[in-house]
């Protein structure tokens, strides 16, 4: 029997190096450990937990995981439960899971979300035009308005109105509460957003939380009493939606799943931004073969065939695989007694797909710590050698719209405005919630239009398939 190895560090205080250097914690126990180790860093999860790490040991937990041997269930998250609700997606499991998935999915996908492309570009350019030339901004707040009204306008249809406007200050207000790691605490220490009045944190939690689901129970109320069967938001066909029985969803269910859009939905995909105007402008030579890409795909209209230029598309999964948003799969859970990789796993364990570490893996990603996105542009990686939407029966239901819109807000910024970092030090990862966001939300001053800035190109950019030469270093 191979029993899988751990730190003999207390529990505490491996929560406490997760919530405040994660990235330490997990190349600290790679170093020790390699591609298999149990961590102690749930005070809520009694159940042992394995971050897994080796590709092949993720391909086999994504593929199985709702099989026999494996399961991906709901009440595992229930850390999530406090922003989300008990019957939000990522809190169901089994028969529910799946059905509730079936609905939620197509919303987000083919000629659907195709609908959304023209949106995100009137947005990214309304937030851009209030930039001013020598004008210093935070990237990621301004990457959250952008996705904040593009999830708003998928979700309910609409991103203009005062209930609009309040619902945008209201998440926003809850999620900046855990925006940092001091804060972050607050998710693995539930007990410590205990209501002990109006100026304790829990006190401001409730009001944000009251006043929140008021918007949202008043939206319900009034799109159930108004169908309009023309419309194609989400919160209308999940109105419409009904079960084999018949059965349509409640007004607490219909109120989780908006949540768990409007958060999921707009904070990854912010911060994945933030840390792309970051990259892109911390390395010279990857601005420039950009922009001549984009340059030399100015006349296109099509926006899905811009969503698909190899370069663009490059440095968004190089963005996404360096510093990946999520972390770690949601778990995984062990139903039966089973092997992995040679090591004995308990029944109960919960497995953790380690997002980071495989994109860290340096016989996948020579010199990992680099921002190479031509790496992209060399080689095809596997669904278990890059996964920063995860996979199997929890994939991200939001990849493609997430992907889309990264290279839509980089397309319309960079092809219009030319940046600079106001700080140009690098700029390192910190936990901010569940996710992993730049220190410092990157601090960017705006340098001039690109028609005033850029000269026209004299000769030809270089193919984007033909990349020799530009190679990055930290
Ligand atoms: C860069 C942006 C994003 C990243 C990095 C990201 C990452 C992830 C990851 C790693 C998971 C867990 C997958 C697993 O355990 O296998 C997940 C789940 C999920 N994501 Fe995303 N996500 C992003 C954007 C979005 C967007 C735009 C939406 C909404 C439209 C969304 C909605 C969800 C939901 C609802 C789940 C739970 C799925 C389930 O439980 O079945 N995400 N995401």
């Amino acid at each position: 029997m191979v029993a899988i190895p751990h730190s003999q560090t207390f529990a505490l205080v491996q929560t406490l190096q997760w919530v405040f250097d994660p990235v330490g914690y997990m190349e600290k126990n790679f170093q020790r450990f390699g591609g298999f180790f149990r961590a102690e860093i749930s005070p809520v999860n009694p159940e042992p937990i394995v971050f897994v790490n080796h590709p092949e040991a993720i391909q086999s937990l994504l593929s199985q995981d709702n099989s026999d041997e494996l399961s991906a269930p709901g009440e595992v998250n229930a850390l999530l439960k406090p922003l989300f609700g008990e019957n939000s997606l990522l809190l169901l499991s089994g028969k529910q899971h799946r059905q509730r998935r079936q609905l939620m999915v197509p919303p987000f996908h083919g000629e659907r979300m195709k609908a959304y492309g023209d949106l995100i570009c009137a947005i990214t350019q309304e937030v851009m035009d209030q930039w001013q030339v020598g004008q210093r901004f935070c990237a990621r707040e301004a990457m959250q308005k952008i996705t904040m009204q593009v999830i708003l306008q998928a979700v309910f249809g609409l991103y203009e109105g005062d209930r609009y406007q309040r619902l945008e200050y209201l998440l926003a207000e809850r999620l900046n509460l855990i925006s940092t790691p001091l804060s972050s605490v607050l998710l693995f220490f539930p007990q410590l957003t205990v209501d002990l009045g109006p100026w304790s944190i829990g006190g401001r939690v409730r009001r944000l939380v009251e006043e929140t689901d008021q918007l949202l129970y008043a939206e319900i109320r009034e799109r159930r009493a108004q169908p309009n069967v023309d419309r194609t938001d989400v919160l209308s066909l999940l109105l419409a939606a009904k079960d084999a029985d018949g059965k349509g969803l409640t007004d607490e269910e219909l109120h989780d799943e908006l949540m768990t859009l409007l958060v999921a939905g707009h904070e990854t995909t912010a911060t994945a931004l933030a840390w792309a105007l970051y990259w892109i402008h911390h390395r010279p030579e990857v601005h420039q073969t950009l922009t001549a890409e984009l340059e030399q795909s100015s006349d296109m209209a099509d926006l899905m065939a811009i969503s698909r230029l190899p370069y663009l598309t490059a440095v968004c999964s190089e963005t996404l695989r360096i510093y990946p948003v999520a972390m770690v799969t949601l778990p995984r859970r062990v139903e039966k007694p089973m092997q992995l990789m040679g090591y004995d796993l308990e029944v109960g364990s919960l497995l953790l797909g380690c997002i980071y570490l495989v994109h860290h893996n340096e016989a996948l990603y020579p010199n990992a710590h680099e921002f190479q996105p031509e790496r992209f542009l060399e080689r095809q990686f596997s669904p278990s050698e890059f996964l920063p939407f995860g996979g199997g029966s929890r994939r991200c239901i939001g990849a493609a719209l997430a992907m889309y819109e990264m290279t839509l807000v980089l397309r319309t910024i960079l092809s219009q405005c030319e940046l600079q970092l106001a700080e140009p030090k690098a700029v390192k990862p910190q936990r901010r919630g569940g996710t992993l966001a730049p220190k410092g939300s990157v601090q960017i001053r705006k340098v001039g239009d690109r028609s005033q800035v850029l000269p026209a190109l004299e000769t030809p950019p270089e193919s984007a398939g033909n990349l020799n030469g530009i190679h990055t270093s930290r």
